[in-house]
């Protein structure tokens, strides 16, 4: 039998993530959005594009949690986007009274699933997750940190003009503009960025990795970004049905890691079959624990104004 996901927020970001994972013939895909029609016919348009793509799976779309019962996976992007002008901040009170409509009726439905949350803020809105959830923290983990990397990857690979099959790179911390990009474990070629380019490039790719998603509000000007956010999610979803054992990183809730504790933040995480397998902690100098301590403070600000 294959495996079932279901996306909920049949958006910008949720469609695109379908349409991912229906190209890699990863999953049946279930669409759920409070807009009805808008989950149905996207469901039906992609699934109608499978003969083309020679891929065997079922897409459906519903206003309906009934739909999800027993999947696998549910993907959650139900949210609004920012506008020019708004941090990903500016979202928390709408977006925490839309993860709190959808995550009880998730859970219900599939109570066994594993939940990956793309609304932002992303950190506090995995923290409510959880929490309204009241799964366990190896089955609620966002997605961020491999959209901000592969933003990251992206502009190195630009920078050294070479391909991004060459480039590792990642980035931790809560996602926004405290986030923490890594130059020191940041390689070309399995050479560290460091070697390569000097201390001034490093840090106009980082500040640009930080930015990375006010850049593409700022072209869109009507949302966000959500063809790389798409990819992203997919790629945590393929790693946790295969049982990859995949190192990426995405937040998590820390138990006392890198000394935070009771805290969803951006950490490497080892994804399988039973979700979060564990967290890879680093060795850290003391400027990058710096770094994510002040990018935690600040999740944590967000997390006391919703009680979360
Ligand atoms: P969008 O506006 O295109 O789609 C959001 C969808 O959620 C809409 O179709 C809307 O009808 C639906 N929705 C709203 N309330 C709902 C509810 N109670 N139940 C079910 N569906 C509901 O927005 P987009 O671009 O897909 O972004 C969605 C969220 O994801 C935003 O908060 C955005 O900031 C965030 N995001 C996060 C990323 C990350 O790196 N973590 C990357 C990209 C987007
Ligand atoms: C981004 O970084 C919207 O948070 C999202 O593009």
């Amino acid at each position: 039998m294959r495996k079932k996901v279901s996306i909920v927020g049949a958006g910008n970001t949720g469609a695109t993530c379908a349409h991912w994972l229906a190209a890699k013939e990863l999953a049946d895909i279930v669409l759920v959005d409070v807009v009805e029609g808008i989950p149905q016919g996207k469901a039906l348009d992609l699934m109608e594009a499978m003969p083309i793509e020679q891929r065997d799976v079922h897409i459906t779309g519903s206003n309906d949690y009934a739909a999800t019962a027993n999947s696998d996976i549910v993907v959650i992007t139900a949210g609004i986007p920012r506008k020019p002008g708004m941090s990903r901040d500016d979202l928390l009170q709408t977006n925490y009274r839309i993860m709190s409509d959808v995550v009880g009726k998730v859970a219900a439905a599939s109570p066994d699933a594993i939940l990956i949350v793309s609304s932002n803020p992303l950190d506090v809105m995995v923290q409510t997750a959880l929490k309204q959830s009241k799964f366990n923290r190896e089955r609620v983990i966002g997605m961020a940190g491999v959209l901000d990397s592969a933003r990251f990857r992206t502009f190195i690979a630009e920078e050294l003009k070479v391909s991004v099959e060459n480039v590792s790179a990642f980035v931790l911390g809560g996602h926004g503009d405290t986030m923490v990009p890594m130059p020191r474990y940041s390689t070309a070629y399995g050479v560290p960025i460091t070697e390569l380019l000097d201390k001034a490039t490093i840090d106009r790719l980082v500040q640009r990795t930080r930015d990375g998603g006010a850049e593409i509000v700022k072209y869109l000007k009507a949302g966000s970004a959500y063809y790389a956010p798409g990819a992203a999610t997919t790629e945590m979803v393929e790693a946790i049905l295969k049982d990859k054992k995949k190192v990426l990183p995405c937040s998590a809730y820390l138990e006392g890691e890198y000394g935070i504790h009771g805290l969803c933040v951006g950490v490497l995480c080892k994804l399988g079959a039973r979700g979060l397998e564990e967290i890879i902690e680093l060795k850290l100098t003391d400027e990058e624990q710096a770094g994510i301590r002040k990018s935690a403070d600040s999740v944590k600000e967000l997390c006391a104004v919703i009680g979360v």
